[in-house]
């Protein structure tokens, strides 16, 4: 009996959507009713790492999320396993004496392990990051030829913004035209040394699981909001050509005028909904007061902030001295206290505490 196993490793970070994607125009291939431009973050904050595993002793594919057995049954998983199969090479492994035809690869079964460096229970979208790292760890194991971008169209089929994190830097995604989804794909737009000043804090309002799923609510928007469909055809595309603009050109108060109105818009489009979604609650909406209250007394903006589908602040700084500042005034404003975790899980650099003069609050860590 033949017995061997080949592992393959990566790991992928998640991105933060600063032109945002809501809706989408065919749901079994997710495919978008708009272009977003996301950035991606540091993959030692937020990110999955997975392995991959083939062996002729494996019965069926299976697959652990942090350490607990989930189910590939579902049509995201099916997919993305299908589209890497069909797309599988020769491998060979002297040293083990191993070489897989890519005929074979249909007939093997896979193991599957994915780490979250985050509380899953923390609220923060995980999906992104997770079928990103599954989609490009299959690919590598199973000697896949496809570039980033064409894998990102099989990521899209898992999580439609995982096709965003298939690069780092800045990221669109093409809504595309075919029907196939085969040009709707992820595509970098600067590298992460490209502006590498900027910082990005995620200030955890609730870790509570939201209620709505973005798949769920998307469906409910696309359905009865007149607001997605006039945000889809008129606002989103001039947004998107300014947004590439303040990239390129490294323009911060465009930037941060820009990912603030889409954020409102989107959340607006959510309230659009019937019956209306609500992803925000009191201390996001406090947050929002904040940092426009802080935006509106300086000469130029200085922060921007932006909520996907949960009450979690994601804050951008132009540089470690202002993101230092704005922590200052976020501890100030939300002590940490049972009931509010704000505090409690600030992402980033801990130096940038230290340059603020915070670091004896011992309330105030990073995430495992
Ligand atoms: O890819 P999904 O189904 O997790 O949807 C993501 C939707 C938002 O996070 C709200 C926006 C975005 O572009 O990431």
């Amino acid at each position: 009996v033949q017995s061997w196993v080949l592992m393959a490793t990566a790991r992928a970070p998640t991105n933060i959507a600063l032109i945002k994607y809501w809706g989408k125009r065919d749901e079994a291939l997710i495919l978008p009713t708009n272009d977003s431009i996301s950035v991606t973050l540091d993959p030692d904050h937020l990110s999955a790492t997975t392995t991959v595993a083939v062996s002729p002793s494996f019965k069926q594919d299976r697959m652990w999320l942090n350490g607990k057995e989930i189910s590939l049954s579902g049509g995201r998983y099916q997919n993305c396993l299908r589209e890497i199969r069909k797309r599988a090479g020769d491998v060979e492994d002297e040293k083990k004496g191993v070489r897989i035809k890519k005929e074979d690869w249909e007939k093997l079964h896979l193991h599957i392990a994915s780490y979250n460096n985050f509380p899953t229970a923390a609220g923060l979208a995980s999906s992104a990051a997770g079928f990103a790292c599954l989609v490009f760890t299959l690919a590598k194991l199973m000697n896949v030829k496809e570039e980033n971008g064409d894998l990102s169209a099989i990521a899209r089929q898992g999580s439609g913004s995982a096709c965003r994190s298939m690069y780092g830097g800045f990221v669109k995604w093409t809504m595309g035209n075919d029907a196939d989804g085969s040009d709707s794909i992820a595509v970098q737009l600067a590298s992460n040394t490209h502006w590498d000043d900027l910082v990005i804090i995620v200030a955890v309002v609730s870790s509570k699981q939201k209620e709505t799923s973005s798949t769920t609510g998307m469906r409910g928007s696309v359905e009865t909001s007149p607001l997605l469909q006039y945000r889809a055809k008129t606002v989103v595309p001039s947004r998107v050509l300014q947004m590439e603009e303040a990239i390129k050109s490294c323009d911060f108060a465009s930037l941060v005028g820009l990912t603030c109105a889409d954020s409102n818009q989107f959340h607006a489009v959510c309230l659009d909904t019937s019956p209306p979604i609500f992803y925000m609650n009191d201390t996001s909406r406090r947050i929002i007061s904040l940092v426009e209250r802080w935006n509106r007394s300086e000469v130029s903006p200085q922060v921007a902030y932006t909520f996907d589908a949960g009450p979690n602040a994601v804050l951008i700084a132009p540089n470690r001295k202002v993101a230092g500042l704005l922590l200052q005034r976020l501890l100030f404003q939300f002590p940490p206290l049972p009931d509010n975790e704000l505090a409690s899980y600030i992402l980033g650099d801990k130096s940038i505490l230290r340059e603020a003069g915070l670091q004896s609050m011992k309330d105030v860590e990073d995430l495992p």
